[in-house]
């Protein structure tokens, strides 16, 4: 390859399965390595960092079997400027479509008083290992750890040798998140400058985030002449982590203007992939983090939500479905105007005329003084409190549950519009014994979307609130009750939600669609 040929190109080199996975805390299982790697191949990863393959015998088989099950991706395994790592690391990959092998040895000051070695005996053992990784594998990286703390001039000694022992990818790491931007670049642009044979092999940048300068040192870096960089997905990572994959990839996508290189990376998969790594590390990606935390791409300020509703452009830069969300953008607080709740009441399927909605936005802003968010099922149940007026068409009237380790049954009587219907079933559990009374009593299509129950006090008799949200036709609608047995109070919420849904349907003139009853008693 040479200085000037695949400018604008830049491979994403993902290690989130090895440095990622060195958080502490952060261990995952062999099945979800494989899942994450899996996802990682079909997002457009040039290159995978599977893992450490001496480092244990799980290490060993994820990395083996994730070569093993690769398609597009590179599949490389780390191993120290040891012999035997360096073969450990081979047998790991050597089944992968297109193997890697990295090899690493701490290159600064400190670095190299840790095992005692002389500028010359470390470069002797550089030479040694990067030709043995060669002669195994025509793909081998090389990285000298530390390398932004490391003497310019032994640098650049150190990087000349790996190159003329064979390596195809030289790598440098800031290993302690210590660089700024432009020492960053200077650092690319020095050693692309005046080491011998630069221009055979690709630089790359793999950066710590300590400083919060991660994602800006790589993009630097790249500017330089790097065109490899390296990230995890969240900037999963030792101590502040590593650059974050999707704000790399979203950074040269948005201001390729000013950035004009390409990656491979499919971005609609950024979102799944996050919330998959999130699930499975146990870290919890946070709120305010950019492109994929849960206020990314969200609005509060009423002039922000106005002009997202005229123009989405005036406070996006992107757009959610560019990274796979297609959730709603608009969370309601007191800044909120009427055209968001409006807004927001359509994607929950309530539509009403300007009238109801002035009267729904002064409970509105009301309940937004006292609370610091408004929920969806607050707003539900703002607008739900005036449909509540009108008369319940269903009630239960008596409920015996038979429930312990030989089965579960509940027999019900129901008023149905003024009559009274009875039912038995069974069921798994006296819950859904009981729900299956209702749902034969009172026959309908509506989908159970969520069910909950909080204890109010302590102890046995505790009070249960049970909420049961249900979901019909775009229609959705809640019920809430309370009482110190759980399963009557489930019966009593899943009517409640019941009795709104016909109100709705009502008010939606849909009254047709509503499935009679049959005489089941
Ligand atoms: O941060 C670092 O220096 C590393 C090396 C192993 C590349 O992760
Ligand atoms: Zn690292």
């Amino acid at each position: 390859m040479t200085k000037t040929s695949k400018q604008d190109r830049v491979l994403i080199f993902d290690t989130t399965l090895r440095d990622g996975e060195q958080s502490p805390g952060a261990t995952m299982s062999h099945e979800e390595k494989l899942e994450i790697a899996a996802l990682l191949d079909e997002m457009g990863v040039d290159v995978i960092e599977a893992g450490f393959p001496i480092a244990s015998e799980g290490d060993f088989r994820a990395v083996a079997e994730i070569a093993k099950n690769s398609v597009n991706s590179v599949i490389c395994g780390l191993s120290r400027a040891q012999l035997p790592d360096i073969d450990r690391a081979w047998e790991a990959i050597q089944h992968a479509r297109q193997p890697r092998i990295h090899t690493f040895i701490g290159t600064s000051p400190l670095h190299r008083s840790i095992p005692n070695l002389s500028m010359d005996e470390m470069a002797e053992r550089i030479h040694g290992t990067v030709t043995h990784a060669r002669n195994l594998c025509d793909d081998v990286q090389w990285s000298p750890m530390d390398a932004t703390r490391t003497e310019h001039d032994y640098l650049c000694r150190v990087v000349e040798i790996a190159i003329k022992a064979g390596a195809t990818t030289i790598n440098i790491p800031d290993t302690v998140g210590y660089t700024a931007p432009r020492e960053s670049a200077d650092l690319i642009r020095m050693l692309i400058e005046k080491v011998p044979g630069a221009d055979q092999v690709v630089f790359a940048t793999h950066c710590h985030n300590d400083l919060g300068m991660a994602t800006a040192n790589s993009l630097a870096a790249v500017e330089a002449g790097a065109r490899q960089i390296e990230c995890t997905i969240n900037g999963l990572g030792e101590r502040a982590g590593n650059t974050a994959l999707e704000e790399v990839v979203m950074a040269l996508k948005v201001r390729n203007d000013i950035m004009p290189y390409q990656t491979k990376i499919d971005t609609t998969k950024i979102m799944n992939l996050s919330r998959r790594v999130a699930a499975v590390s146990g870290f919890a990606v946070q709120f305010n983090k950019a492109i994929v935390g849960k206020n990314a791409f969200l609005h509060e300020s009423g002039i922000h939500q106005d002009g997202v509703l005229k123009n989405v452009e005036t406070f996006e830069i992107m757009k959610p479905s560019d990274i796979g969300l297609n959730e709603d953008n608009i969370v309601l607080g007191k800044h909120s105007g009427r055209a968001a709740l409006r807004s927001k009441l359509k994607n929950l399927g309530i539509e009403m005329g300007e009238n109801q909605l002035k009267d729904v936005f002064v409970r509105f802003k009301d309940l937004a003084d006292r609370k610091k968010e408004v929920y969806d099922e607050d707003l539900i149940a703002l607008v739900q409190v005036a449909e509540d007026a009108g008369a319940d068409r269903l009630s239960l009237k008596r409920l015996r549950v038979v429930c312990g380790t030989e089965g579960q049954e509940a027999e019900m009587t129901m008023i149905v519009d003024g009559e009274e219907k009875s039912f038995s079933s069974s069921g798994d559990g006296p819950v859904d014994a009981a729900f299956n009374c209702v749902k034969a009593i009172f026959p309908h299509e509506a989908r159970l979307q969520l069910y909950q129950v909080h204890a109010v006090t302590e102890g046995t008799d505790a009070q249960a609130t049970v909420s049961v949200r249900l979901a019909e036709d775009g229609r959705i609608v809640t019920g809430q009750s309370a009482d110190t047995d759980t399963v009557v109070a489930s019966v009593k919420a899943y009517i409640h939600a019941l009795n709104r849904l016909l109100v709705r349907r009502g008010k939606a003139g849909s009254d047709a669609k509503e499935i009679s009853y049959k005489d089941v008693s």
